[in-house]
C-alpha cells in the first residue's frame, strides 16, 4: 500500500474512532423511549427522571402497533432504548420479533410479582389494568353475576355489550379462558356469548359502558380506568352515565379477575442499555409508581401500594394469577375461536 494511503487510512480511522467515542459520551446522557401511551400520562415521570439523574429522556410519541412497526422497520440502526405499551400481547409480539433484549435487574425481579413480567426478563409491568364485568345498577342484581364463562347463560340473551375481537384487550382476556379451560370449551362459550350480544360490538371500552349506561345493554366486560376517566370527566354527561354502572369482580371463587399491564421493554438495539434499565428501575420507585397508576386511573404494579380512592371504593379482589407470557402464547389460538364463533 502507498504510504500517503496509508496515513490518510489511519487519520480517517482516528477521526472515526474519535467521532464514535464522541456519540458514545453523548449517548452515555440519554435515553430514548418509544411509547404508547398518551404523553399527558408518561412524560411527567420522564421528567422526573432527567431532572433526578441527568439522563436526557428523548420521548416518541405513537401508536401501539405502529412503533412495533418501526422498531421492526429500524432494526439494528433503531435509536430507541424501551419501548413502552400497553397490553402483555403486544410486549409478548414484540419480543417474538425478535425486537427486545433481556434485562437481569434484581430490582425489577423484586419489585415486579412474576406473574407480571417476561420469565426471560424481555418485559416488565409498570401498571396493572383491570377487565371485570360492569353492571347497569338500575336493572341488574350484582347477586345474578359470577364469572366470564356465566355471560354465555341464556338469561344474557341481549344484554352483552363487549367491544370486537380484533381488540388485544379482548384477544388476552379470551386466551387467558384458553388457559383456564380449554379450547372447546372456550370456543363454546364464545359462540354462547355473540348469541348475547346486545348489539355488534361498536366503538372502544368507554362505548360499552355509554351504551351500558344509555339501556343498550345490562353487561358489559371493560377496563376499569375507563369508567375511573368518565367519572373523573368534566364532561357531565359522561360523569352522569359512569355513575349509572357499577363494577362486578368476576371469578372470585376461581381463577380471579383478569388483569393485564402496562408494561417496558428494552429494545435490542439498544445504544444506551444502563441507562434504559436504571428508567425501568426508577419507574418502579414508590413515588413513580403512585403517581403512574392514579393518573391512568390503573392499579400500582407494586403490592402493597396505596390505589386511588375511587379504584380503592371498587374493593379488593382476586387478580387471576396466570403469567401473562403464556397470554401472548395463547392470543394466535383466542383469535381463531373468536373467528371461528363469528365474534365480529
Ligand atoms: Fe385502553
Amino acid at each position: 500500500m502507498h504510504k500517503s494511503r496509508l496515513v490518510s487510512l489511519l487519520l480517517l480511522s482516528l477521526v472515526l474512532s474519535l467521532l464514535l467515542s464522541g456519540c458514545e459520551q453523548q449517548n452515555s446522557h440519554e435515553v430514548n423511549v418509544y411509547s404508547a401511551r398518551k404523553e399527558a400520562l408518561i412524560k411527567p415521570a420522564l421528567d422526573r427522571f432527567q431532572t433526578e439523574t441527568g439522563i436526557k429522556v428523548n420521548l416518541v410519541t405513537g401508536n401501539a402497533d405502529a412503533l412495533i412497526e418501526r422498531l421492526k422497520a429500524e432494526g439494528v440502526a433503531s435509536p430507541a432504548d424501551v419501548l413502552i405499551t400497553v397490553d402483555a400481547g403486544r410486549l409478548h409480539r414484540a419480543k417474538s420479533l425478535q425486537l427486545t433484549q433481556a434485562v437481569d435487574s434484581e430490582q425489577l425481579q423484586t419489585l415486579i410479582p412474576a406473574a407480571y413480567r417476561d420469565p426471560e426478563g424481555h418485559w416488565f409491568g409498570l401498571s396493572l389494568r383491570a377487565r371485570p364485568i360492569m353492571y347497569a345498577k338500575d336493572r341488574v342484581n350484582p347477586a345474578d353475576l359470577s364469572t366470564y364463562a356465566d355471560l354465555a347463560d341464556e338469561t344474557w340473551r341481549g344484554r352483552v355489550c363487549i367491544r370486537s375481537s380484533s381488540n388485544i384487550y379482548n384477544q388476552s382476556l379470551v386466551a387467558s379462558m384458553v388457559a383456564s379451560d380449554g379450547v372447546d370449551a372456550v370456543e363454546q362459550w364464545a359462540a354462547g356469548l355473540v348469541k348475547n350480544f346486545a348489539r355488534k360490538p361498536v366503538g372502544g371500552d368507554r362505548d360499552q359502558i355509554k351504551a351500558l349506561a344509555a339501556g343498550v345493554c345490562d353487561v358489559a366486560v371493560a377496563n376499569t380506568y375507563y369508567l375511573f376517566g368518565m367519572l373523573s370527566s368534566e364532561n357531565d354527561a359522561e360523569v352522569k352515565a359512569a355513575e349509572q354502572v357499577q363494577v362486578f369482580w368476576p371469578n372470585q371463587q376461581g381463577r380471579g379477575t383478569h388483569v393485564n399491564i402496562s408494561g417496558i421493554a428494552l429494545t435490542q438495539s439498544a445504544k444506551n442499555p444502563d441507562n434504559a434499565v436504571q428508567l425501568m428501575e426508577f419507574l418502579l420507585n414508590e413515588e413513580s409508581q403512585s403517581w403512574y397508576a392514579n393518573v391512568n386511573g390503573e392499579y400500582p404494579i407494586r403490592d402493597n401500594t396505596v390505589v386511588h380512592p375511587t379504584l380503592a371504593g371498587w374493593g379488593q379482589f382476586k387478580k387471576d394469577a396466570i403469567n401473562l407470557a403464556e397470554l401472548g402464547k395463547l392470543g394466535p389460538e383466542a383469535v381463531k375461536i373468536m373467528d371461528r364463533v363469528e365474534w365480529p
